[in-house]
């Protein structure tokens, strides 16, 4: 059960709203420090699982660094106080506009992901005459076993260079003199729970360590991605996320080679336990084979459960009922798909309850739309 003491009251406001308990956040942070330190790793936070300034800042302290995916978020992480040295910058799509802010700032690597991208670094590098450090983002072709809207290291997907491009790209190098290539990045996808993938992931990255080896290119940046998952179903439970036996696969079964330095972005295991989609119950309505809860949260707060199927536990923090009742729980947006859960076991609940909706501190309020006209949700931190 969500501790409610932290909640500020809620009289005072006007629901849905997202509520951060930051001292979660802080110990989530302190235990994956202290793995970073153990086994000197790099760590970059992916802003785009949450991008509250109130969350950055406190990431940014820790002394984390920083993975980007769009010109906007450069600047927001930088307006932040992260060091551009720390910044990763991925995407399929970078813009000339982009590039350009990254360039400026002098960010410490671009994840590249085709050849014609490489040309234009090279080129808008060559007109502010710096050399951009790159990184090459490989497709492993490895199978994450999650749903399909977020794997990424199929060949099928859009994402990454595949490994017959290689050797053109090493030639292409020749002559571009504005990229350096310091090193190789991977993703394979995102809310991975079975970690054998990982597994595979080291294998593929020490061929192609191997490969760059014989070619007499030396990398410095060993970039794994992130997509460590966590469990929806018992947010409270212990090891969640499962941080040591992830890190411990790469300690584990790379082959890094002297030198090298091994980074990772992480984005829902740092912050989507931190945070709560906190709803009031405006209607409970009978239909002909089930109850139906229906909340002033919908999917255009939270967006997951329409979009990949996801659950997310719910919780009746207000109800003192013992008497439970079995109920579809849903939010007023005009789509069928607007619906958080189907026969959910929740104490009898009556209008005006308030529903928590846990795990939403990753990919929750982000991806929040304005659809039917709504008013975007306020953000409610906990009270230290
Ligand atoms: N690095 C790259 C290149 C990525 O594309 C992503 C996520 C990450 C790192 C961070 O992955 P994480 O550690 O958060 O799994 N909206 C979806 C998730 C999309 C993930 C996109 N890429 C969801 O709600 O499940």
């Amino acid at each position: 059960m969500m501790n409610t003491m932290k909640l500020p009251p809620l009289e005072s406001l006007k629901t849905p709203f997202y509520f951060y308990d930051l001292s979660v956040l802080e110990n989530t942070l302190d235990e994956l420090k202290s793995i970073e330190s153990k086994f000197n790793f790099h760590i970059h936070y992916a802003l785009k699982a949450n991008s509250n300034n109130e969350i950055l800042e406190r990431i940014q302290k820790k002394g984390f660094g920083a993975d980007c995916v769009s010109g906007n978020e450069i600047q927001r992480a930088l307006e932040c106080g992260f060091d551009a040295r720390n910044i990763v910058f991925a995407g399929v799509g970078k813009t000339d506009d982009e590039i350009s802010v990254a360039l400026e700032n002098d960010i410490l690597c671009f994840n590249c992901e085709s050849i014609p991208e490489i040309e234009v670094i090279n080129e808008l590098a060559g007109k502010q005459k710096k050399v951009a450090q790159i990184a090459l983002r490989l497709n492993p072709n490895i199978d994450a076993y999650t749903h399909k809207y977020i794997t990424t290291g199929l060949e099928e997907n859009k994402f990454g260079i595949n490994a017959h491009e290689l050797n053109d790209i090493i030639e292409l190098l020749k002559t571009n003199v504005h990229v350096k290539l310091v090193g190789l990045h991977f993703h394979i996808g995102s809310q991975i729970v079975d970690l054998k993938p990982y597994r595979e992931l080291c294998s593929k990255v020490n061929e192609y360590i191997h490969f760059f080896e014989q070619k007499g290119i030396h990398l410095s940046i060993i970039n794994v991605g992130g997509g460590l998952g966590i469990n929806y179903n018992e947010p409270d439970s212990l090891n969640n996320p499962n941080f040591n036996t992830y890190f411990e696969i790469f300690h584990n079964f790379l082959e890094l080679r002297p030198g090298q330095q091994l980074h990772f972005e992480l984005g829902r295991s740092i912050v989507a336990n931190c945070g709560s989609l906190i709803s009031r119950v405006v209607y409970v309505k009978k239909g002909i084979n089930t109850n139906f809860i229906i909340l002033d949260a919908g999917m255009t707060e939270l967006i997951r459960p329409a979009l990949y199927q996801a659950f997310h536990k719910l919780e009746n923090i207000s109800s003192k009922e013992n008497d439970h009742e079995i109920y579809d729980v849903v939010g007023p947006i005009c789509e069928s798909s607007d619906c958080f859960g189907k026969a959910i076991n929740l104490p009898l609940t009556k209008r005006g309850d308030i529903i928590a909706i846990r795990s939403t501190g990753a990919y929750g309020e982000v991806m929040a739309s304005n659809y039917n006209l709504r008013e975007k949700a306020k953000s409610v931190y906990s009270i230290s």
